[in-house]
């Protein structure tokens, strides 16, 4: 194995523990946002007016407080902060990441890891133009699938009753998981809580729940609408 070292000279910009902070940061904000939005989708669970109520609650939270759909807005600033930050920092270290093995190193990297940093970065791509589409399906209504319908729990289920969208959001939630999977963890070294072996196992614990509860709560509502379990 050769690790041969070549002075590249000094490097502009924020250091990497820092980006790697940013990361571990915003990536905590969207998961407490993907949980919330898991929980609010098994609402069609409870029928279509408890779903309906519920949409339209997020846009009358808080109120009188705040303005209607004034909370929206705060957590949508709040996602969009936070995107143009995890992506920004994933976009710098992984430029950084490739200049340091032209220029300053030869190290032979285990394949797993390489597959796990090249499915990281895929992966968050992948998952990028899925919210575009995703925002353009449900927020917008500029993508209509099976009809043009103006109550979002119609929107939901009509939607779901054509195989190719659950597969486009089969995949979709499945690079989540995968995404989840080694994005918590990571979150969880970079901010220091694996100070023992134990507490390191407990992470791999929490990573893979995580990851599967996300998985299977996004789910459970298409693959339930596409076999008929929801009227
Ligand atoms: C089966 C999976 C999913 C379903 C059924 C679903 C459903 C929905 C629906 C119905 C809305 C519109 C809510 C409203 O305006 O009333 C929405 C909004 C949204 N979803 Fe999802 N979603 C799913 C997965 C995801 C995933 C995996 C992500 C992120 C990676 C995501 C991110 C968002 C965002 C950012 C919004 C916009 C919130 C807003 O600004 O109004 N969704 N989703």
């Amino acid at each position: 194995m050769a690790t041969q070292t070549v002075s590249a000279g000094p490097r502009s910009g924020p250091n990497s523990i820092l980006l790697k902070t940013v990361m571990a940061v915003t990536g905590l904000i969207f998961i407490g946002f993907i949980l919330a939005h898991m929980y609010g989708n098994l609402m069609i669970f409870a029928g279509k007016d408890a779903f309906d109520e519920y949409a339209h609650h997020l846009r009358t939270f808080g109120s009188p407080m705040l303005p209607e759909g004034g909370f929206l807005w705060v957590m949508r600033i709040t996602l969009l902060v936070s995107l143009v930050l995890h992506a920004w920092s994933a976009f710098t270290l992984w430029a950084r990441a490739g200049a340091a093995r032209k220029t300053r190193y030869q190290v032979n990297k285990a394949a797993k890891s390489i597959f796990v940093s090249r499915a990281m970065r895929w992966g968050g791509v992948a998952l990028l133009l899925f919210v575009v589409f995703h925002l353009l399906h449900f927020t917008t209504n500029t993508i209509q699938v099976n009809g043009d319908f103006s109550r979002p729990s119609d929107r939901l289920v009509s939607s779901f009753e054509v195989w190719w969208a659950v597969l486009i959001y089969v995949i979709a939630v499945l690079a989540l998981g995968m995404h989840l999977l080694h994005g918590v963890w990571s979150a969880a070294m970079t901010l220091g809580l694996n100070t023992s072996l134990d507490r390191a196992e407990v992470i791999r614990v929490v990573s893979v729940a995580v990851a599967a509860v996300v998985v299977i709560g996004f789910l459970a509502p298409p693959f339930s609408i596409l076999f008929g379990l929801i009227p």
